[in-house]
C-alpha cells in the first residue's frame, strides 16, 4: 500500500474567501482529492486572529496567529494568500516562496503586477505558484488558457470578468432600478463592497484581463495601460434604450491580439449586447469568457465569478494540484514586451462593432 503523506497548508486572511476555504479544508470529505496525501490546515494568519478564532468552528489543532513569521518558520508546504490588496500580500507571497513554500493566491492585483516574477521565483525554488481564483472565481479559465488551450493560438478574449458590475447591471436591467438601488441590493447580498469603484471603473477587470493576456498571448501588459470606461454613469434610461433594440448592457473585457503584426487592442467598457447572446444571459455575479483560437474557434467558459464558496473551489483545486505532485515545477510562460498597444479608447466605438457582431453570432 502506498503510504499517505501529509500536505500542510497555511491560510493568510480569514475573510469571505479565507473562511470558506478553511471550512472546506477542515472537512476533507467535502472535496474529492485524487491525491495520496492528506491535506491538513495547520495555520491561520489574520490581523484579528484572536477575535475570529473563537467563532471559526475550526479544529483546535489549527494554530491562529497575526504573525506571518510563524508560518514562514514552520514546516508548512502550501501558503494560501487570501488577504487581498497589493501590500503586504505581494511581499508575504515572495517570502513564502523564498522559505520553500508553494503559494496559492486569489489576488488579481498582485498577480497582474508581479505574477511573472513570482512564478519565476517559484520555479527557481522548486515550488509552485498558482492563481486560478484570481480570475473568474470558480470558472477554471486560468487553467484552460495556461494549459488546455496551449495547443491553439488564441487571438481574442471577450469576457465578463467582474461579478459586482454584472450583478448591478443585470439587476438594473431586470427591475428598471437606479444604479444606487442596484448597488445597495448587491451589498446586501455580499456581491459589492462599500467602495465599489474598482469594480465599476474597470480596475478589477483590467487586472484580470492583463493576467489573461499574459497567459493567452505571451505578452507583458501593464493593467494600467488597458483602456477603460466606467459603467458608473449608466442609468435606467440607458437600459430602456438598449431593451428597445433587443439588447442589454454589460461590462465587457476585450482583448484582440494580431500575431502577425504583434498589435493588441484591449479595453474594459460598458457594451450593449444582444439579450440572447451568452453575455446578455450572464446575470448576477456570474462570469463568462469566450476565447477565440485560430484552430479551435470559439471556446466558452461560464460560472460563478465571485463569492466565498465559489472562489474556494478554485483555491482548493490549486491546493490539490500541488499536493498531487509536490515535486512538479511548472515553468513560467516567456513574456515579451515587444508588441504595440492600439489606442483603443480612441477607436473604442469601432472596436465595439466586431464585439457586437460576435456576441450576436453566439
Ligand atoms: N470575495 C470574492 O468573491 C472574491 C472572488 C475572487 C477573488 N477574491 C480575492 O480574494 C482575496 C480576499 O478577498 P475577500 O473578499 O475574502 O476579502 P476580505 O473578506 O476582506 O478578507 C480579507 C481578510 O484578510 C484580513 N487581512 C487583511 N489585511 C491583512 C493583514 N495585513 N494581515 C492580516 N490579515 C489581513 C482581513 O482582516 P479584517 O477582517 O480585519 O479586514 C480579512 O479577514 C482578494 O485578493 C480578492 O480579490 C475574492
Amino acid at each position: 500500500m502506498e503510504e499517505m503523506s501529509v500536505t500542510r497548508v497555511a491560510l493568510l486572511g480569514f475573510g469571505t474567501v479565507g473562511s470558506a476555504v478553511a471550512r472546506r479544508l477542515a472537512s476533507p470529505a467535502s472535496f474529492v482529492s485524487p491525491v495520496s496525501s492528506e491535506i491538513t490546515l495547520t495555520h491561520v494568519v489574520d490581523r484579528r486572529a484572536r477575535v475570529k478564532q473563537s467563532a471559526s468552528g475550526l479544529p483546535s489543532s489549527v494554530l491562529w496567529t497575526d504573525q506571518i513569521d510563524d508560518v514562514l518558520a514552520s514546516d508548512v508546504d502550501i501558503v494560501i494568500e487570501a488577504i487581498g490588496g497589493v501590500a503586504p500580500a505581494g511581499e508575504w507571497i515572495r517570502r513564502a516562496l523564498l522559505t520553500g513554500k508553494s503559494v496559492v493566491t486569489a489576488n488579481k492585483q498582485v498577480v497582474a503586477r508581479e505574477g511573472a516574477s513570482l512564478w519565476r521565483l517559484a520555479a527557481r525554488q522548486g515550488r509552485q505558484f498558482r492563481f486560478e481564483a484570481a480570475v473568474g472565481g470558480a470558472m477554471p479559465i486560468v487553467r484552460a488558457v495556461a494549459d488546455g488551450l496551449t495547443g491553439d493560438s488564441l487571438t481574442r478574449i471577450v469576457a465578463v470578468l467582474n461579478g459586482t458590475s454584472n450583478a448591478v447591471l443585470s439587476q438594473m436591467d431586470a427591475t428598471g432600478c437606479s444604479m444606487a438601488a442596484a448597488l445597495a441590493d448587491s451589498r446586501r447580498r455580499g456581491f459589492a463592497e462599500n467602495d465599489p469603484s474598482a469594480d465599476l471603473d474597470g480596475t478589477d477587470a483590467r487586472a484580470k484581463l492583463a493576467i489573461l493576456c499574459a497567459l493567452a498571448f505571451g505578452i507583458r501588459l501593464d493593467a494600467n495601460d488597458i483602456a477603460a470606461r466606467s459603467v458608473s454613469s449608466l442609468g435606467s434610461d440607458d437600459f430602456a434604450v438598449a431593451r428597445r433594440n433587443g439588447r442589454t448592457i454589460r461590462q465587457l473585457a476585450f482583448a484582440d491580439f494580431d500575431r502577425g503584426t504583434s498589435t493588441l487592442g484591449a479595453w474594459v467598457a460598458p457594451v450593449a449586447v444582444d439579450r440572447d447572446s451568452i453575455f446578455g444571459r450572464t446575470v448576477g455575479a456570474q462570469n463568462v469568457a469566450l476565447l477565440i483560437g485560430e484552430h479551435a474557434g470559439e471556446i466558452g467558459i461560464f460560472g460563478a465569478g465571485a463569492g466565498g464558496d465559489a472562489t474556494a473551489v478554485a483555491i482548493i483545486g490549486d491546493v490539490v494540484s500541488i499536493a498531487r505532485d509536490r515535486a512538479a515545477i511548472v515553468p513560467p510562460p516567456r513574456l515579451t514586451s515587444a508588441f504595440t498597444l492600439r489606442p483603443s479608447i480612441d477607436s473604442f466605438e469601432d472596436a465595439v462593432v466586431p464585439t457586437l457582431a460576435f456576441a450576436e453570432a453566439v
